[in-house]
């Protein structure tokens, strides 16, 4: 048996969380910074640096107080080190590294981007990463960071068939929300704001799917882009704004145009991906990422995977930032015996994704 502390701080959120064998939560505590960024209408890194630096003892000693631990019981410490906000994760790692060498654990350094699939693997008892039936797995990963699409087999080989070439699709909807003065986070306001509303009424572009009438590179299959869309909607809230001012769109009009903006952005997720599957005769679709907290995206995906696929949808607790999907990835490497230096980096990008540790080829 292990049990590894996590710690993240790529972004806003400072947590930190205890798992045993990489899927049992024994406790996972998540301090969100949101409030004080939604005054700047997005993330400030120096300010999540800040922020991180004052919670995460804190934090951590949270994490330790509700598993009934200390950190000599703690078999290792994980830490995310890449990608993200350099900044923020330098507070995590420097934290990890402490801990790490005050208390002789082994540190891991974990990837966000691979630490956000795991997160739909966590709670997912019966999931048995030795069954030949799951691969190979096409995981759309959907953050405000990534959107993209990943072929895992099982042998553990990976590749990020697919990408967005402009904005990532939470970005489309936090910019969204801003171009309509509605707050942020903008997932969770336009989430919110357009139940009930029409998702037919307006039609938002769907970039890169072939529907525009010019054809599709087919470089572009798995790629995505929703830039396009953000401009559009623009366009449609000066056109149907009183005067113009786009900060002006309220009632059913505001909900129509937000549901149909949702709608066109959870299409073209759901059609690349099972795109993907199809293409690949993938045993398992994924959905995971903070976007992957949508309603009508988890709905979506769920109708559209077909009755051959196991459909794996990160449960929304693990799909957000946090740090039991950091703790929980840990445990495959930990076992194999893979650990970091205390030399190890804070890096805002990472290579492509070409490797995961849990896919176990019998
Ligand atoms: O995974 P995450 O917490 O951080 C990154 O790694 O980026 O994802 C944050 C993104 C934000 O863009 C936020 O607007 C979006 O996830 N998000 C949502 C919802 N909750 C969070 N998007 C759509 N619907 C939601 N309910
Ligand atoms: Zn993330």
């Amino acid at each position: 048996m292990a049990r590894i502390l996590g710690i993240e701080s790529s972004c806003d959120e400072t947590a930190v969380a205890i798992i045993e064998d990489g899927r049992k939560v024994i406790s996972n505590i998540v301090s969100s910074q949101m409030a004080k960024h939604a005054l700047y209408g997005g993330v400030v890194p120096e300010l999540a640096a800040r922020e991180h630096l004052t919670a995460v003892e804190k934090v951590c000693n949270e994490a330790l107080k509700t598993a009934g631990m200390t950190v000599e019981e703690v078999d290792a410490v994980a830490v995310t080190h890449a990608p993200g906000l350099v900044p923020a994760l330098l507070v995590g790692l420097n934290f990890a590294k402490g801990l790490a060498s005050a208390y002789n654990k082994p540190l891991i350094g974990i990837n966000h981007f691979l630490a956000h699939i795991y997160g739909a693997f966590i709670e997912a008892e019966d999931l048995d990463f030795s069954d030949p039936a799951l691969y190979p797995m096409a995981a759309l990963v959907v953050s405000g960071g990534h959107t993209s699409i990943v072929i895992i087999h099982s042998d553990g080989n990976a590749e990020v068939i697919g990408t967005t070439i402009d904005d990532a699709a939470g970005e489309a909807l936090d910019k969204g929300a801003k171009l309509l003065n509605l707050g942020y986070p903008g997932g969770p306001v336009i989430e919110r704001l357009a139940k009930g509303g029409d998702g037919k009424r307006f039609h938002f572009p769907r970039s890169l799917t072939g529907t525009s009438g010019k054809g599709l590179d087919p470089a572009n299959r798995f790629n995505f882009s929703f830039s396009g869309l953000k401009t559009a909607l623009l366009y449609h809230a000066k056109k149907y704004a009183p005067d113009g001012n786009t900060e002006k769109i309220e009632g059913e009009l505001l909900t129509d145009t937000l549901a149909s903006y949702q709608e066109a952005l959870t299409d073209v997720l759901c059609s690349k991906l099972f795109d993907a599957v199809k293409l690949y005769r993938a045993g398992s679709a994924v959905l995971c990422g903070g976007v992957a907290c949508n309603s009508v995206l988890r709905e979506k995906f769920e109708k559209k995977c077909p009755e051959n696929v196991r459909c794996i949808i990160a449960p929304k607790k693990f799909c957000t930032d946090n740090a039991a999907m950091v703790a929980a990835l840990a445990y495959h490497y930990y076992k194999a015996g893979q650990y970091s230096p205390l030399t190890l980096d804070a890096l805002a990008r990472l290579p492509k994704l070409t490797f995961v540790p849990f896919a176990e080829k019998k």
